[in-house]
């Protein structure tokens, strides 16, 4: 080990990584996509396949991915510039890179809705069980650019500061105290939401399989959501894999995280469908569901103004990690590149997010009508990062630890040189990550991008 690579900063205690891990994971992927896009795609029927992708792709290749960040102790690109010399396994940690600016781009902004609801909804301004209200109010938030971009920066320099702090005092503090009152939040609004009669119909489109909505977008939506949520395919895992301890066991982690993570967006799905339905709203809302429908939902129920508040406040509280984690790319490569110091490398980033997001953020007003291939640039930076970069991101994680480091070098790198007795479960994990990983993923990608 080189003096530079034991100076490095990492994760302090065992919680940490954890929680730091499961930071990342939980977010915006839990509490806004995976009830509108369960919502859109038939309900269990999308849980399902969403739950194999998560099995049979997202697992394998977290593992993998952190796995190679503890083994070289470097950011997206330095992991595979040292794993990798000389060859142009560099260029899957640069794709990375930018996935996390597209991903921050439109993240950031919808943070910006998370909190602007948050102050209206604690104002009493949303108190209507008309649709039409959160609808107006959520028109009027997003069409106003100069508000969006008020609250997106605000929302930067927010989680710019907390990173000045450093990856343990920063990022490992901040996710210890956040993640258990998430859960807490989080379990109040859905012991309300099961209180209301008829919640049942909502839990049965949750767990009853409706396959007759199921098409090939709905498929690459559950893979690439299921990138999404797990953080991987693009640098953010194996950034914080270089800050897991030595003795951090890497698949009890990543089972736990993806465990956690697969329970907040049920529980997310409890506190919302049975709401809905109850109320007679429809669960196919599309990305408004969060906005336009739960103020009405929330409103139509005793101390609405009070769970609407706190549903709004627990999406806030989720968003931080996963923005820290994405945040994290860029800031461990300038920092790590030896041009800047930790400091500058949080300010140039922040500077550089802030200009990179403002066409995600004024795709709603003075962008509009800025399109490529019939996307505005929200969409397209959410489409190119989920469903296409982080996807070939697996894919190059799979082939680069499958057949390139094989299964021993991966044994001794899993079972921490031997001190963790892990063999089976290698031989499981590696054909997956030889075989059947990328090519579920191959099929699914070129068929949703309708290549054949
Ligand atoms: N997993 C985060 C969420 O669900 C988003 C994210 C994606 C974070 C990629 C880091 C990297 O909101």
């Amino acid at each position: 080990m080189t003096a530079a690579v034991q100076r490095r900063e990492g994760f302090a205690s065992r919680l940490g990584v954890l929680t730091a891990t499961l930071g990342s994971a939980v977010g915006l992927g839990n509490i806004w996509k995976f009830p509108y896009m369960t919502g859109d795609g038939g309900g269990a029927a999308f849980l399902l396949i969403y739950l194999l992708a998560t099995l049979l792709v997202g697992l394998p290749i977290m593992i993998g991915e952190i796995m190679l960040g503890r083994s070289a102790r470097s950011n997206a690109v330095g992991t595979w510039k040292r794993l990798a010399p000389g060859s142009h396994w560099y260029l899957v940690g640069a794709a990375g890179v930018l996935a996390a600016f597209l991903i921050m781009a439109f993240y950031t902004d919808v943070v910006g809705w998370v909190f602007t609801f948050i102050v209206k909804a604690a104002s009493g301004e949303l108190n209507a069980v008309d649709p039409k209200v959160g609808e107006a109010a959520f028109g009027a938030m997003v069409s106003n650019p100069w508000h969006s971009l008020f609250w997106q920066w605000g929302v930067l320099i927010l989680v710019g500061s907390i990173l000045l702090g450093g990856v343990a005092k920063g990022i490992e503090k901040t996710t210890k105290i956040l993640m258990p009152v998430l859960f807490i939040m989080l379990l109040a609004v859905c012991v309300r939401s099961l209180m209301l009669p008829g919640a049942g119909e909502g839990l049965s489109f949750l767990f009853k399989p409706d396959f007759s909505k199921v098409t090939v977008d709905v498929v690459l939506n559950a893979m690439g959501l299921a990138f999404f949520k797990l953080s991987i395919g693009m640098g953010t895992m194996m950034t914080y894999g270089s800050y897991f301890r030595d003795d951090a066991d890497i698949p009890f982690v990543t089972a736990r995280v993806m465990l956690a993570d697969l329970l907040v967006s049920l529980l997310a799905g409890i506190a919302i469908f049975p709401a809905v339905f109850s109320y007679g709203f429809t669960p196919a809302a599309g990305p408004g569901l969060l906005f336009m429908t739960m103020p009405a939902v929330f409103s139509s129920l005793p101390f609405g103004q009070f769970f609407m508040t706190m549903f709004f406040l627990l999406t806030g509280v989720a968003t931080i990690g996963a923005m820290l984690s994405l945040f994290e790319v860029p800031v461990a490569l300038f920092a790590g590149s030896g041009l800047l110091g930790r400091k500058p490398a949080v300010i140039v980033t922040t500077i550089a997010l802030a200009v990179f997001g403002v066409p995600a953020t004024l795709s709603f007003s003075t962008m509009a009508d800025v399109t490529l291939f019939g996307k505005n640039a929200f969409d397209l930076y959410d489409f190119l990062s989920s469903n296409v970069i982080l996807p070939v991101g697996g894919i190059c994680i799979c082939l680069y630890t499958g057949w390139i480091w094989g299964r021993e070098r991966a044994q001794e790198a899993l079972s921490n040189a031997g001190t963790l007795a892990n063999a089976a479960l290698v031989r499981v994990w590696h054909p997956l990550v030889c075989f059947v990983t990328p090519l579920l993923v191959v099929l699914v990608l070129l068929r949703g991008l309708k290549v054949f």
